[in-house]
């Protein structure tokens, strides 16, 4: 098993090995628990999660969850941020409580951005999220004391040679970028602090997966108790609960029995004693954390094919780009079309393998027949190239113009 990078600018390759290597889970596997599923996960763009099942209950019943996501504000936003942004949105409008993490300490550390160019590139990506939609919490990492509190009490839970199994980090990593990580590690964790404990989904791309893992051992690791079913019973085990917490687990459940290091409870339900452990657990002073969960999303191809990224300008947009920039860079987009026009009329075009379409698919067509039209014209060779990115042209002029519309309305939502 390969550790991952999620520095590295080279795009993610097999990912059901991934997913087996990892133990992502398939998104199939939830979908029948949502009341409504989302274009995303409908179409194919989010593939995998862990312990969604959790979040989806939540939909679903109308309790409490979390949403949280990052974005590293080290050059402007564009259209590879979107995706992320719209599953926040759509959550917070499933009940979630938003928030949104500006992770200013990470730009500096790992891509030596500036301080003010970070609070500039800061200000845009909360900008576009106000405009899609969002409604919620938000912060820059280097200014949230309390995250870097939270940063501090995480830190004492991982040591050196996780990080090195996890992101193969060796003895040139700086400190910095070792804080930058725990910083994160603290952001997924910062909704339970500042609000309740609670189902928490961070919707990332697979490359950030390692810091979900690396999380996810820490919120256990933060836990004073464990919960679990046992044959009969249920088993309250304190992992470092301090002795009057273990106490009053057994005191609130008349008949249990207590053990060195563990009570244990007959009758009642795990959900049950898991919920009035961890109550126990705030009021002893400890976080009481249920281990978040994720989404993960495949990511939008270049204009070009390869990499959509900031650093190769010709593979995005940005919302702030002229319109003749707009429409030369998607003239320009490599198609899924044929070596020649009648070729391309006998065989038809390659939707999928075709950025343009991709485009499309992800954030230029909302309604499903008209992109199922899409792709069957395309497929038949009804419609050629040149007419499909002179009408995606006008889909992105659109959706753009409208975008800085808002952007420019939401201006005063934007935290000082
Ligand atoms: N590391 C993320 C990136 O490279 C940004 C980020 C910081 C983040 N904190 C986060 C993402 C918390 C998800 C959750 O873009």
């Amino acid at each position: 098993m390969e550790e991952m990078n999620p520095w590295s600018s080279q795009p993610t390759v097999d990912l059901a090995k991934l997913f087996s290597d990892f133990g992502i889970e398939p998104i199939e596997n939830v979908l029948d628990l949502l009341p409504e599923v989302p274009f995303f996960m409908r179409r194919g763009i989010v593939i995998g999660h862990r312990d969604y099942g959790q979040i989806a209950m939540c939909i679903r019943e109308n309790r409490p969850f979390h949403i949280l996501t990052g974005f590293m504000p080290s050059g402007h936003p564009h259209l590879g941020h979107l995706m992320v942004m719209k599953e926040v949105v759509w959550h917070v409008q499933q009940g979630g409580n938003g928030y949104i993490t500006i992770a200013d300490r990470e730009a500096h550390a790992v891509r030596d951005t500036s301080w003010a160019k970070c609070e500039a590139y800061g200000r845009e990506y909360l900008a576009c999220l106000y405009a899609l939609g969002f409604e919620g919490k938000t912060y820059f990492q280097s200014r949230n004391n309390r995250l870097k509190d939270l940063a501090f009490e995480s830190s004492i839970r991982v040591n050196y040679s996780e990080l090195q199994a996890i992101y193969g980090f060796s003895s040139e990593t700086s400190l910095g970028h070792m804080m930058s990580v725990i910083t994160q590690v603290a952001d997924i964790l910062y909704p339970q602090v500042e609000s309740i404990p609670a189902p928490t989904v961070v919707p990332v791309g697979v490359d950030q997966d390692p810091h979900i893992r690396l999380t996810r051992g820490v919120a256990h690791k933060l836990r004073m108790f464990t919960v679990e079913e046992r044959e009969g019973y249920i088993s309250v085990r304190s992992k470092n609960a301090p002795s009057g917490a273990l106490e009053a687990v057994h005191a609130r459940y008349p008949g249990s029995r207590k053990y060195e290091g563990h009570v244990d409870i007959h009758g009642g339900t795990c959900a049950d004693v898991s919920a009035t452990v961890r109550g126990i657990e705030l009021a002893s002073g400890g976080f009481g954390f249920v281990t978040p969960s994720a989404t993960y999303h495949q990511f939008i191809p270049g204009l070009q094919g390869g990499k959509m990224s900031s650093s190769i300008p010709e593979s995005t947009i940005s919302f702030s780009e002229p319109d003749e920039i707009v429409k030369k860079k998607v003239m320009a987009a490599l198609t899924g079309g044929r070596a020649t026009l009648a070729e391309q009329r006998e065989n038809g075009g390659e939707p999928e393998r075709c950025p343009l379409f991709l485009l499309n698919l992800f954030h230029m067509v909302d309604d499903d027949r008209e992109l199922a039209e899409l792709r069957q014209k395309c497929r038949t060779g009804q419609m050629m190239c040149g007419q499909c990115k002179k009408e995606t042209a006008e889909r992105v002029l659109s959706f753009i113009h409208d975008m800085r519309e808002k952007m420019a309305a939401v201006e005063h939502l934007i935290e000082r």
